[in-house]
């Protein structure tokens, strides 16, 4: 048997999920009682709320009852301390679709119908739609954030070439195959279990118990798996946790809370869309002086998850670029929309567009090939400091942009691309390559902590259990193979567990792609602390020295002189129960060397970065503004990958979901702020044929992390989709070439057909 550390594991519930034998919470069996949950929701974006009858509700055939604001017996906030955000509105509605109240009946349908019968009176105020509003009356949900580094204003002044530009880009819907989901269950004295598809168990033991005014002790949030997350379900999943656990306390029955589709989309909080408006400074080699840059996010009506966001979108706008002198200001615009909330980096992909942006512009300006002034503006080897403070160690930038390059073959397709173009009127073809540096650790140092529970049961089998949450992204199956190594036995033996705020308390999300760094690092440190018993009891009974005491192969060997002798680890495993040994422990972690200071927006924030190269082909068609991603070739730095199957996985979906919120997928609002791309009939998700039939994936090899994480492995679970960025790059490129090359391009995103059209016509009109 291998080592199991970096072993090509399929996921542990590979098959059950191909099967449908995987369960999830709507899979979970109901008692009798069970009663059914639906929404009331605002029909208006914004407005004083005059007047909520729910008595039609309660009337209506098969209702048990109906709860709003006024029924909650402890704090009506979903958001944590310091924050508000209602659970229902109370004076004020916010955005439209915001929940005013919750019914619940003997059956989904009666719930779903009755909530329909709410009587809703809403005196309409002037309501805040996009951005461009926002910013212009000053709607914050926060204070701008602002990294500043040097003189940006004078080094703009004395630059030789100076360009400003806008461009925007669009939000994204989860579209997580598994809905919003929560099934609370209450036992005696009203405690509750809460199973909740959450990536963040511990908050939604604190959102129930505030709800009900009860102590955290009394709530357990119980979570097997996630049908996806994409940190969709790191703060929403909460308040409709807090929804069913109000009406299970009220009626003392379980509930059971389950969104429709269209109910999730109007409700639940998307991807920040941003506004960008910038100017760059720079030489006449296309050496990068200045930079100056407004990042506009919409925040939707509240905080939520915003301040992380917007914090790891100011500083990722450097990417992979040394910066000299440069300010940042990141404004979080307070909209009467969804709350805009965690989405698969966080903030990171509406960053780095802003350099690649300027670079294609540049380039255009001075007549320059754009990859090569990418990599003359890159952070050099050793000691280069981010705009915010923080040394780029262990820089694998120049390395994944040769490999990516040499994958895709630039050179070879570039003239072949460009033999296209001069040969066809229509199609176009275009290149891109994007270089990634991504920060690894929650932005608030104290975060970054985690958790574990391990116990060896006397026949050898191991039961594991740690905060961190299964989305589908493999977390668990890496977990295992960590606690596998230790004791070096089969991956069989270990039996992953229901995550569960009983077993580790006081828990992180499962975000900022810190799940097998954190809890990996937990669950070594409870692994190792019961293989240590072991190892000293068994010194001890054989009377052996514990270096004399080797695990290998299932099997633990006592080397004795003339005599060794083996035993299962299971034996070993019951001996030390004869011998009164506890083979249950506890482990914790915590990153070291981070800091930050929100402020001053200045630290060491993360704990290394992540690096990676892309290089993508697409196709348009000029007339109808139709595109197509042709061929991608990634390259991906995951340290000493934990389970190279796993990341490949991880770095194929991340790739193709960047691609849809760049390309196809569009958040649509009507005048009066109702969304109305809420199904996958008008919200475009990348189906199977919009992968790249050519689809090249590479781990970096020979990269072990130099930092001490888990086995050197480093964090796959965001960075791949920022590697999409490649396509946008590379449908400028094909833009540039159905109009000639004579103006810089301006693509907002989603790249849309739309889109892609309005922008061939910008060009051509410039080019006039
Ligand atoms: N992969 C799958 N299959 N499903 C998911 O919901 N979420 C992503 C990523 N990969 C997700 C996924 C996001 S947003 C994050 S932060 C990480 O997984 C979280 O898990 P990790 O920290 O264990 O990588
Ligand atoms: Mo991921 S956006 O950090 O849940």
């Amino acid at each position: 048997m291998k080592g199991q550390a970096h072993a090509p594991h399929r996921h542990d519930s590979a098959l059950k999920h191909v099967t449908g034998q995987a369960l999830y919470i709507d899979d979970i069996a109901e008692p009798p009682s069970t009663l059914h949950a639906a929404l009331v929701s605002s029909p208006l974006a914004s407005g004083r709320l005059r007047r909520l009858d729910l008595a039609p509700v309660t009337a209506s055939p098969g209702v048990v009852a109906a709860f709003a604001a006024g029924d909650i017996p402890g704090h009506n906030n979903v958001a944590g301390p310091g924050k508000n955000e209602p659970l229902f509105a109370e004076e004020r509605v916010e955005y439209l679709g915001q929940p005013l109240g919750i019914v619940v009946a003997h059956s989904l349908d009666a719930a779903r119908a009755a909530a329909e019968h709410a009587v809703i009176d809403v005196e309409p105020t002037e309501a805040i739609l996009d951005v461009a509003t926002a910013l212009a009356r000053q709607s914050y949900v926060q204070a701008p954030s602002t990294v500043l580094r040097g003189d940006p204003d004078a080094a703009m002044k004395s630059a030789p070439h100076r360009i400003t530009a806008e461009f925007s880009v669009g939000g994204q819907e989860h579209f997580y195959l598994e809905g919003q989901v929560a099934f609370a269950l209450p036992g005696e004295d009203g405690d509750l279990v809460v199973h909740s598809s959450t990536q963040h168990p511990t908050e939604v033991q604190h959102v129930c118990a505030e709800l009900l005014g009860y102590d955290f002790n009394r709530v357990t949030t119980v979570v097997r798996r996630l049908g996806g997350g994409f940190g969709g379900k790191e703060s929403n999943a909460s308040w409709i946790a807090g929804a069913a656990a109000l009406a299970a306390a009220k009626t003392g029955r379980p509930v059971k809370l389950r969104l429709p589709r269209e109910t999730d989309m109007l409700t639940t909080g998307k991807r920040h869309g941003f506004d960008y408006r910038y100017t760059v400074g720079f030489d006449d080699q296309g050496r990068v002086l200045a930079l100056d840059a407004v990042l506009a996010a919409d925040a939707g009506w509240s905080l939520d998850l915003t301040p992380g966001v917007v914090a790891r979108a100011v500083t990722h706008v450097d990417n992979a670029y040394w910066l000299p002198h440069v300010r940042i200001v990141g404004y979080a615009c307070r909209t009467n929309r969804q709350s805009n909330t965690a989405f698969r980096g966080f903030g990171g992909p509406q960053g780095v567009l802003v350099m690649e942006d300027a670079i294609d512009r540049i380039a255009h300006r001075l007549g320059r090939d754009a990859n090569a002034l990418r990599a003359l503006n890159f952070y050099r080897e050793g000691g280069d400091e981010t705009p915010y403070g923080q040394t780029v160690d262990e820089n694998h930038l120049p390395r994944c942009w040769a490999e990516a390059r040499q994958m895709g073959e630039w050179d070879r397709r570039r003239a072949e691309v460009d033999a296209f173009n001069e040969a066809n009127p229509v199609l176009k073809r275009g290149l891109g390559l994007f270089p990634l540096k991504f920060g690894i650790s929650f932005n608030l140092p104290h975060m970054n902590q985690a958790g574990a529970l391990v116990h060896v049961y006397t026949d050898g089998s191991i039961r594991l259990n740690h905060g961190g949450t299964e989305m589908g992204q493999g977390l668990f199956i890496k977990v295992a193979q960590v606690v596998a190594e230790v004791f070096k036995v089969d991956i069989d033996r270990i039996r992953p567990s229901a995550t569960s705020t009983a077993e580790v308390p006081n828990t992180s999300p499962t975000a900022a792609s810190t799940g097998s760094d954190l809890n990996g690092w937990a669950a070594w440190e409870a692994a190792n602390t019961i293989k240590q018993r072991m190892v000293a009891f068994a010194a001890e009974h054989f009377g052996v020295a514990p270096a004399d005491i080797a695990f290998a192969d299932g099997t633990v060997r006592i080397a004795k002189p003339g005599s060794n002798q083996v035993l299962s680890f299971g034996e070993l495993a019951r001996l030390c129960w004869l011998g009164r040994v506890s083979l249950s422990a506890t482990g914790y972690y915590k990153t070291p060397k981070i800091h930050w200071d929100g402020a001053a927006m200045r630290g060491r924030p993360f704990f290394y970065f992540s690096f990676g190269a892309a290089m993508a082909e697409v196709a348009i068609d000029t007339l109808t503004g139709e595109s197509r991603v042709l061929r991608a070739d990634l390259v991906q730095d995951c340290g000493a990958s934990l389970n190279p199957a796993i990341d490949l996985g991880q770095i194929e979906g991340g790739f193709v979901q960047g691609q849809g919120w760049l390309t196809c997928e569009e958040l649509w609002w009507d005048g009066q702020g109702r969304l109305r791309t809420i199904g996958p009939s008008t919200y475009k998700i990348p189906g199977s044929r919009d992968v790249p039939a050519a689809f090249n994936v590479r781990l970096l090899d020979n990269a072990p992390s130099r930092e001490a994480t888990i086995f050197r492995s480093k964090a796959v679970g965001e960075p791949p989709l920022l590697l999409a960025t490649a396509v946008w790059t590379a449908l400028k490129d094909a833009i540039a070439a159905a109009t000639g090359r004579k103006t810089a391009v301006r693509l907002d995103a989603p790249a849309t057909p739309e889109r892609v059209l309005a922008a061939i016509e910008r060009a051509r009109t410039a080019a006039r």
